[in-house]
């Protein structure tokens, strides 16, 4: 078990899951608008094991996709942080960067704010060389919050993951190496 790694931003907190978060989590993945650019929404089981899933890689790392706190409201809002994909990609060994948030708290630059957080312990903390991100290539939100918090575009990719003619198969890339990050972005 590693030394746990947990953290704050101006407006948020980062940090590991607890048992109060399954519900919500379930929630916001069965919301149609979250799960717009993934296959389909989660069962609250599938919901549960994936919560259970990055509590455990959390538990076993110190790091991995935190369970993201408005701070005052002291609730859980979604996930955001570094993440080894499962997948084998055109671009691994990796250590990508991503989010989910309630639909209820986009727009409040939220995603962000928590992103540059875990980018700073990614690149400060844990120095890793590079951290990486992708999503199908429709999804611009997320593709503003990579550009937002520095990262630039690499490329396009198949995701080995989705099946061959999948509209959301085709993804991008964005990449952000240790010497190119500035903390202020
Ligand atoms: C991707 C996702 C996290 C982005 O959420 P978001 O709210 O658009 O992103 P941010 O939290 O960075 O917020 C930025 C927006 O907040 C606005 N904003 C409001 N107050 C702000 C503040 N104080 N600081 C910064 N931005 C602020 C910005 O203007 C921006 O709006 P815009 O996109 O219309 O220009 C969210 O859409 C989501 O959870 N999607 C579903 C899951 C998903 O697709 N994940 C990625 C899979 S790879």
């Amino acid at each position: 078990m590693a030394e746990l790694i947990e953290f704050e931003t101006d407006r948020l907190r980062l940090r590991q899951w607890q048992e109060s978060d399954f519900e919500p989590f379930a929630a916001l993945n069965a919301d149609p608008q979250v799960m717009e650019y993934f296959p389909e929404p989660l069962s609250c089981q599938a919901s549960d094991e994936m919560a259970k899933k990055i509590r455990s890689l959390i538990m076993e790392r110190g790091w991995g996709f935190w369970g993201v706190e408005a701070k005052g409201a002291e609730a859980f809002i979604g996930f955001c942080g570094l993440h080894v994909p499962t997948a084998t990609l055109p671009f691994s060994p990796c250590v990508e960067i991503g989010w989910r948030l309630s639909s209820a708290h986009w727009g409040k630059g939220y995603a962000s704010e928590a992103a540059r957080g875990a980018l700073h312990v990614a690149f400060q903390h844990l120095e890793l060389p590079e951290i990486v991100s992708f999503t199908t290539a429709g999804n611009q939100r997320s593709r503003r919050v990579m550009e937002r918090i520095g990262m630039k575009y690499s490329g396009e990719f198949e995701h080995p993951s989705l099946p061959k003619g999948s509209l959301l198969r085709p993804h991008v890339l964005y990449r952000l190496r240790r010497e190119q990050w500035d903390a202020k972005a």
